[in-house]
């Protein structure tokens, strides 16, 4: 079974990417190395012993993407990962953002609506539920306004997918991912911002590899026990698992609706500083941070209830918020030659 997955070559799409491989599906890598490299098929190759097909591609050229489904007219399943997701640059560039989401989106629906049958993952964020009233989130809490172009890139994404599937052969389900860390365990893959890091994890590995001066963390007077905010950090492997799981329920027809949506996380929330004493207890040593004012847009709390995935998909995590953080330890020594 020929599966797309878009992005392919980037953080979440090169994890997903080896557990669709060691279950035995060919893969046709789309991506257009914007935010990652070639080498990460390298990566993949070591993991897996497998070459993945790899077409540097930008989804943003309507006639390349025509011309890609007139090359591969078996593909009819996507897991679509590829899009921009940087918060505060889509603030300054949201043009550069409803492109690299929408239009892309809207390319690879027109091509899959052709077909008999079709299949398609979205990769969506629980950035849709906002400040959500009640901890855990499960898939029912209101979607609130996005506070960023990049949110609403995914909830206009969601909508987008759901009118299409409605009226058309495509069946779909979106994923809503809490706040994915980590790496493989090999460290043959990982995630390697470009810049600096604005997510908390690469900044804490960075930083403790001596690249940054120190973390800032960002409110120390929230409400939460220790007064820093309540995030659900999730093993990318896990995650990819899920994607795996998702796609396997959508070819075995097992899905209820055409369109389904799964909260994935891990269901506990850890605070910045929880994060920082894993990070000190795996490394071993200690890091400088310091507390500084809250970062605009930011949210008290956020963590998933998993009982749907859980209970419909039959998946879970296993990994440990230490081993998550242990693997990107490791993956940022590997790549800085330590
Ligand atoms: C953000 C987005 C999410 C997006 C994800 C990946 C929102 C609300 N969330 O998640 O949609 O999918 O990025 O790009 O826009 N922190 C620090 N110091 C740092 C960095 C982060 O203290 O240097 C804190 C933040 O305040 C936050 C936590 O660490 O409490 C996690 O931050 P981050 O990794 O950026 O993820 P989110 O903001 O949760």
């Amino acid at each position: 079974m020929k599966i797309l997955v878009t992005g392919g070559l980037g953080f979440i799409g090169s994890h997903t990417v080896v557990e669709l491989q060691n279950e035995g599906f060919e893969v046709v890598i789309i991506d257009n190395l914007s935010n990652s490299s070639e080498e990460v098929l390298k990566g993949i190759v070591a993991i897996t012993g497998k070459t993945p097909v790899f077409e540097k591609l930008d989804l943003r050229e309507k006639t390349s993407v025509q011309d890609f489904f007139k090359r591969h007219t078996d593909v009819a399943s996507i897991i679509h990962f590829a899009a921009s997701k940087a918060v505060g640059e889509s603030v300054e560039k949201p043009l550069l953002y409803y492109e690299n989401n929408i239009n892309t989106l809207i390319y690879l629906l027109q091509e899959l609506e052709q077909k008999p049958e079709a299949h398609f993952i979205f990769s969506s964020s629980c950035t849709v539920y906002g400040q959500a009233e009640t901890m855990p989130i499960n898939e029912n809490a209101p979607i609130k306004p996005a506070m960023s172009p990049y949110g609403n890139t995914k909830q206009i994404g969601e909508e987008i997918i759901t009118d299409v599937a409605k009226v058309s052969n495509i069946n779909a389900i979106l994923l809503r991912y809490f706040n994915p860390i980590g790496s493989h365990p090999s460290a043959e893959i990982g995630e390697l911002p470009i810049g600096v890091p604005q997510n908390l994890v690469p900044f804490i590995t960075q930083t403790a590899i001596g690249l940054r001066k120190e973390l800032s963390v960002y409110g120390g007077d929230y409400p939460t026990n220790d007064g820093t905010c309540i995030r659900d950090y999730i093993h990318v492997v896990d995650l990819a698992k899920a994607h795996v799981v998702a796609l396997q329920r959508l070819l075995n027809c097992q899905n209820v609706d055409k369109i389904e949506t799964f909260n994935l996380g891990t269901g506990t929330g850890s605070s910045v500083l929880e994060v920082i004493n894993a990070f000190e207890k795996v490394s071993e040593q200690k890091l400088a941070y310091k507390i500084v004012d809250r970062r605009e847009g930011d949210i008290t709390s956020a963590f998933a209830n998993t009982d749907k995935a859980s209970n419909i998909l039959g998946w879970k995590t296993q990994s440990t918020l230490e081993e998550a953080i242990a693997s990107a330890w490791k993956w940022e020594q590997k790549v800085r030659n330590v």
